[in-house]
């Protein structure tokens, strides 16, 4: 069984379609023990708790540095004995320490076509409205495994999605969840269990 944190902070989308997943036997050898959040706020707080999933809350304003916020992170991993990271809307960036131990353990959505509209600052709507203003054709989602830099990492999975002549950012970020995040997060963590076993 692979014992799997999920990293949130914001309306938690992602949890749940793994969460879905598990319940329907999709994801056979994975359990969520516990979900961080960066925001005591995140909606997916509570889609954790309506599941009696574990919840921790850690800010990385609360913490004077990132090391102490990267030691707290793996004072939590230990507790909760994880082997295995998912970042699902995780907007902070992650401390040395926790990326060595979780070397290729750690996987991230990412909700665009890396290496386009990725990097720094592209997170959430950011990569929707710069592919729209930029006249891109098509964008997606990438679920890749979590290296130092930012989006950077093997590419483990891409799904593609047509931008709409009449598309706002809004709409195509609900278009790219639906016809790509949504399936590529729980088949990602489907071929990646298949693999380590
Ligand atoms: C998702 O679109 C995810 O791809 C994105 O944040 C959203 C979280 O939605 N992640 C990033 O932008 C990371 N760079 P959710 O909280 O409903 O899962």
């Amino acid at each position: 069984m692979f014992r799997i944190a999920v990293m949130v902070s914001g309306n938690g989308t992602n949890l749940q379609t793994i969460i879905n997943k598990i319940e329907e036997g999709y994801l056979k050898k994975a359990k969520i023990v516990v979900v961080i959040s960066s925001n005591k706020k995140a909606y997916a707080l509570q889609r954790a708790e309506k599941y009696g999933i574990p919840i921790e809350i850690k800010n990385r304003k609360d913490f004077d540095s990132m090391e102490e916020y990267d030691d707290a992170l793996q004072k939590i991993t230990n507790i909760y004995k994880v082997d295995f990271i998912v970042l699902a809307g995780f907007l902070s960036l992650l401390g040395e320490g926790l990326l060595d131990k979780y070397y290729n353990k750690i996987i991230n959505i990412h909700p665009s076509l890396i290496p386009s509209f990725c990097g720094q600052g592209f997170y959430g709507i950011i990569p929707h409205r710069t592919a729209i203003e930029y006249g891109a054709k098509i964008t997606g989602a990438t679920v890749h495994f979590v290296w130092k830099e930012y989006d950077s990492g093997p590419i483990i999975l891409q799904k593609s999605v047509e931008i709409m002549e009449n598309d706002t950012p809004e709409t195509l970020q609900e278009r790219v969840m639906e016809e790509a995040e949504w399936q590529l997060l729980p088949k990602s963590n489907k071929t990646i269990y298949g693999r380590q076993t």
